[in-house]
């Protein structure tokens, strides 16, 4: 019979950092499975992950309709959320997901800001470009929660160093492979960076605590268009083997 691992509450509650465990939020949760399997017969091939990973690219020409539903983008959400590793498990990856008006807000905002800032001459293209973004149908927010990260700095001296950068690793490993997740069910995406500009007024909008530092904003929305070409530099100025 298949061995299973322990559920991942037992694993929490023994761990000497259930102190930096997720905390309750009121958004709305799509059920998720109790228990973790840390082997599986199912999986036989890295190719289908492989072709996902080539699939994903990144895709402007965006539009309201949803090729899956907001359920299912949640649910990617969430379980990846859970399942992308943190260092020592910390779990400092926190997402806000905004649909529909909560989306087209977003972007608002964000238009808002930038009109105050972009020279006027060069305003008409940054603003054709945000509306574009805003064509979209929901946008992921991605955060790093720094009390998670003072508090592993804390507890770690000896890296404290280094968990800033561990986080932003963690957060990255997030940000793709919803990214790639969103597309292998037709979702197309692409991935912006208004912060810091935009972070206070996200934070006051949506009641984002002011430990969640937000790191990027993945566009999503129903494609008008498939992606471009893409050029890839020679894997030999890239890649070392040895002892093969
Ligand atoms: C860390 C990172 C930051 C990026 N930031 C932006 C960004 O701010 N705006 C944008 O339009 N694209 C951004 N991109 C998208 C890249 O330009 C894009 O991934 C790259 O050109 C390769 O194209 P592909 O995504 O179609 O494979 C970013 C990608 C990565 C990995």
């Amino acid at each position: 019979m298949q061995r299973l691992a322990r559920p991942l509450r037992t694993a929490v509650l023994s761990s000497p950092l259930r102190a930096f465990t997720t905390p309750k939020t009121t958004t709305s949760r799509i059920p998720l499975p109790q228990t973790v399997r840390m082997s599986s017969t199912a999986v036989t091939s890295a190719e289908p992950f492989l072709a996902a990973v080539k699939n994903r690219r990144t895709i402007y020409t965006l539009d309201k309709n949803l090729p899956i539903s907001t359920d299912r983008v949640q649910e990617i959400v969430q379980r990846l959320l859970q399942d992308i590793p943190s260092s020592f498990n910390s779990q400092s990856n926190r997402v806000l997901v905004l649909f529909g008006a909560e989306h087209d807000k977003f972007w608002d905002i964000t238009t808002e800001i930038l009109k105050g800032i972009v020279p006027e001459a060069q305003f008409a293209s940054t603003a054709a470009r945000l509306a574009g973004f805003r064509g979209g149908a929901g946008t992921v927010l991605f955060f790093e929660d720094w009390t998670v990260v003072e508090g592993m700095q804390e507890k770690f001296a000896v890296y404290a160093d280094r968990f800033g950068p561990w986080a932003g690793h963690s957060d990255a490993m997030l940000q793709f492979a919803v990214w790639t997740a969103l597309e292998a069910e037709g979702v197309g995406a692409n991935l912006q960076h208004y912060n810091p500009l935009v972070d206070a007024k996200v934070a006051e909008e949506w009641k984002v605590p002011s430990s969640w530092k937000l790191v990027a904003q993945l566009v999503f929305g129903g494609k008008t268009a498939e992606a471009g070409e893409k050029t890839f530099g020679p894997l030999e100025e890239k890649y070392k083997v040895f002892g093969a």
